[in-house]
């Protein structure tokens, strides 16, 4: 939180209100929201099903069959990811378009891809950022006393918090922005 909000301090001032213009330069918030979504994909298991019988990496998939691919367990795969149970957003800082959301590249699939992917690619991966942005600009955060920060997941067509968070905001910027 601390190195994102330096980040957000210097490309937008603690003067100013997040805009969309300031995304393209928040470069380690972006790589943070990446690697949230790297962890924790929203929608974990992507459906597939074969338009025709096709032999796919040797094996006959037959027409009808219903693919499930898991995305979850990729974007942790040690054969794909250093240190795969660890956040760290730099793993993403300087990658360019290696690690986009258009799902070309099969190690990080997020919002899935191919023909059936995300078509709310171009507001999510403005307004995500945004949000936190705001968020991170506007308010410190911490959890309340004793409570320990639980990132425990239950499995559905989305993946959900088993518990969900609850954090405490502190205004950080003057007085007129709240008014
Ligand atoms: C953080 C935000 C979001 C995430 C992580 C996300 C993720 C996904 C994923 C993983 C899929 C399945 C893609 C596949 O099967 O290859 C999907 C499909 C879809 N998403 Fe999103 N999505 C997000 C936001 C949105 C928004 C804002 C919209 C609409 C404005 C949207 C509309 C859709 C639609 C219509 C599909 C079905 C596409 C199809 O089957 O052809 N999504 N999304």
């Amino acid at each position: 939180m601390q190195k994102v909000q330096d980040e957000i301090k210097e490309v937008v001032g603690m003067g100013n209100m997040v805009e969309e213009s300031h995304l393209l330069k928040l470069n380690y918030l972006n790589a943070v929201v990446k690697e949230v979504m790297r962890l924790h994909p929203v929608i974990p298991l992507i459906l597939r099903s074969p338009g025709a019988s096709v032999i796919l990496g040797g094996y006959l998939v037959p027409l009808g069959t219903k693919i499930c691919i898991n995305v979850w367990a990729i974007q942790r795969d040690p054969q794909y990811w250093d240190d795969p149970l660890m956040f760290k957003p730099d793993r993403f800082l300087n990658s360019g378009n290696d690690y986009d959301y258009k799902g070309t590249n099969f190690n990080y699939l997020p919002f899935g891809t191919g023909r059936r992917v995300c078509v709310g690619i171009p507001i999510a991966e403005k307004m995500v950022p945004y949000l936190l942005a705001s968020l991170l600009h506007s308010f410190d955060w911490k959890l309340p006393d004793a409570m320990e920060l639980d990132l425990s997941e239950t499995f559905g067509l989305e993946l959900r918090k088993t518990i969900p968070l609850l954090a405490i905001p502190t205004p950080r910027l003057s007085g007129t922005f709240y008014a």
